[in-house]
């Protein structure tokens, strides 16, 4: 293949300003749906390359910019994305190009998938002639906590999208490997709470009380057992309760316990089997403790994010091909964090592909959402050169028709 040859200069030579630009992100941190000062870095670098694009979607700061190629032979359009939110972490970096909003960072790497989309969006311009079809290039707010992908797919940005691809940093793997697994990847999230209703009293007279809070261990014991005794083992799961709510002295017995939890699923029958599984324990248990257990889900949750199959092994070909075969790491497991990408993979084909992040003599690997993570820039060439040729090679890939 000459792509490959023909895109390895091209991005060489725009890698001192990606760098720049993934360091001014970086100083620039904004949690969900506020990412108003990056909309506007974004907007001013499509500008400066004369690509065309709109503005104020997915809640406000999302920008979809779009480059058709130059005779266009295939009416196809793919999908490339980058998420733009930071999170609520006080930096500990020292770093140059540290946060300069307290308390706000990009622990997440998406600084490095905003300025890596932006380089593969140039790389592309430059290279109109080789697509034959359309790529949409989605900057998307809102990735950590609220679902900005859900609100792309709603707003109908995806509705005649034939592909879709998106690239997050993994601390796991050495800079200069990728991974694109087949099938689940990365688990759906649901989050819930569950009020026990007892009978409060004095501490020392309990049989006049029904107390929510042995209600509530009887419970949080129980719902384990779901993962234990009503799945199959091939099918993972988790579920964790983070937090318990009752009472306001070590002599009263409270009339109210609330449980807060949370269950990751890489499937949509487990997902629908853990829906109804913990208010058919919680309810029943507390019945047989004299108590009431209300559960409520909060919101619609994060589905499974699901690789399609053909597109995992297309990405695969692609990252072979330009990087060669070491730089494809296998899929040991999948994770069980979540990624609002997943809506998109609901709605078309597509691929997450995991990008190696850690440098090959860091044996302290960082993690993701730690205050002394920061996106490795060595990284940024290959994740611009992948991007632009998924882009270009989709058109070419014979699998994709
Ligand atoms: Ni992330």
């Amino acid at each position: 293949m000459m792509t490959q040859n023909l895109l390895r200069q091209e991005v060489a030579d725009l890698i001192p300003e990606i760098v720049a630009l993934r360091h001014e992100l970086h100083e620039h941190p904004e949690i969900c749906f506020e990412e108003h000062w990056t909309s506007d870095r974004i907007a001013q670098f499509l500008e400066e390359n004369d690509i065309r694009y709109t503005r104020g979607h997915a809640g406000g700061t999302g920008i979809v910019a779009e480059i058709k190629g130059q005779k266009p032979s295939d009416r196809r359009t793919v999908v490339l994305r980058a998420d733009m939110d930071a999170l609520e972490i006080q930096e500990e970096t020292g770093l140059p190009y540290a946060s300069k909003t307290p308390g706000r960072m990009h622990a997440c790497g998406h600084d490095g998938h905003v300025a890596c989309l932006c380089g593969a969006a140039k790389t592309l311009i430059q290279n109109r002639h080789r697509i034959r079809g359309a790529v949409r290039l989605i900057f998307q707010p809102a990735e950590e906590q609220a679902g900005g992908g859900r609100r792309i797919v709603e707003e109908g940005i995806l509705d005649d999208v034939s592909a879709a691809f998106a690239l997050h940093a993994c601390p796991a793997l050495p800079a200069g490997a990728a991974v694109a697994g087949d099938g689940p990847v990365m688990a759906g999230a649901d989050f819930f709470h569950i009020d026990i209703i007892g009978h409060g009293g004095h501490a020392a007279d309990p049989a006049n009380a029904v107390d929510p809070v042995l209600v509530s261990a009887h419970i949080i014991t129980a719902l384990q057992s779901i993962i234990s005794r009503e799945l199959n083992p091939w099918d993972p799961a988790v579920i964790t309760i983070g937090r318990v709510k009752s009472g306001t002295a070590a002599n009263i017995i409270p009339a109210l316990a609330r449980m807060e939890g949370g269950f990751r699923t890489l499937s949509m029958h487990v997902r629908h089997h853990i829906i109804e599984a913990i208010p058919r324990l919680a309810s029943q248990i507390a019945a047989g403790f004299r108590a009431e257990a209300q559960f409520a889900l909060h919101g619609d949750g994060y589905p499974p994010l699901c690789n399609d199959p053909g597109m995992a092994f297309f990405a695969r070909g692609v990252i072979a091909d330009h990087f060669g075969p070491q730089a494809l790491e296998a899929l040991q497991h999948p994770f069980m964090a979540s990624e609002d990408f997943a809506f998109y993979l609901q709605k078309v084909p597509g691929a997450y592909i995991f990008l190696g992040n850690t440098d090959k003599n860091n044996t302290a690997q960082i993690p993701l959402h730690h205050p002394r993570f920061d996106f490795n820039d060595a990284a940024i060439p290959m994740a611009v050169e992948l991007l632009a040729a998924l882009a270009i090679r989709f058109f070419e890939n014979a699998a994709a028709d």
